[in-house]
């Protein structure tokens, strides 16, 4: 299949402390993941799948590499989807889940901030199928280490470099801190009712 990269132009202007140079930038990098994934998913039709090997091997390495392009692209997809404040909150029965899980909001935003200062990519809040809870997720080492199997992402939170140092340069704190207040809880409210089927 041939994957197509989503339009978030709709963004620009709208979320307070990102500039457009920033977001551009941004859905430019997004963009590349999609080409790649596209480009994995085109070798891998025709590669050769008779000397795989762990060591290298032109097919194992596209399936090596196939979770950075696929998780980039999704991941992003995920960020832009619940970025830009929409003047909602989280639905009471994702308070629910926030307070069974963290006690609180703040706690729930204390702790976002604690995994980004811990990460050099993404942050995740998750619905944890296996345990009927959500839970936050630092995702290591590109895009693709570290992801809790079975979880659902219901929010996704950018905090490599590029998704904020034209506007904040190393003040990464600021940038989290910001786009913390900047949630599309529609967006993350839908997801979590999808996830869990907890309206
Ligand atoms: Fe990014």
């Amino acid at each position: 299949m041939a994957y197509e990269p989503k339009n978030f132009d709709h963004l620009i202007g709208k979320v307070k402390g990102l500039s457009e140079t920033q977001l551009k930038a941004h859905f430019t990098l997004y963009q590349g993941y999609v080409k790649k994934l596209n480009e994995i998913s085109d070798k891998l039709k025709s590669a050769d799948r008779g000397a795989p090997n762990y060591s290298f091997n032109d097919y194992s390495e596209l399936r090596r590499r196939e979770p950075v392009a696929y998780n980039g692209t999704i991941l992003h997809e995920l960020y832009f989807g619940n970025l830009g404040a929409d003047g909602t909150g989280p639905s009471a029965e994702l308070t629910k889940a926030i307070e069974s899980a963290f006690g609180n909001a703040d706690a729930w935003a204390a702790d976002m901030k604690a995994c980004a200062g811990s990460a050099h990519g993404w942050v995740l809040t998750t619905w944890d199928g296996n345990y009927g809870c959500i839970r936050n997720n630092l995702v290591q080492s590109e895009h693709h280490v570290g992801l809790l199997a079975n979880n659902h992402v219901i929010y996704a939170l950018d905090v490599w470099e590029h998704a904020y140092f034209f506007d904040y340069q190393t003040k990464k704190a600021d940038y989290v801190a910001n786009v913390l207040q900047a949630v599309n809880w529609k967006a993350v409210n839908d997801r979590y009712a999808a996830a869990s089927g907890k309206k």
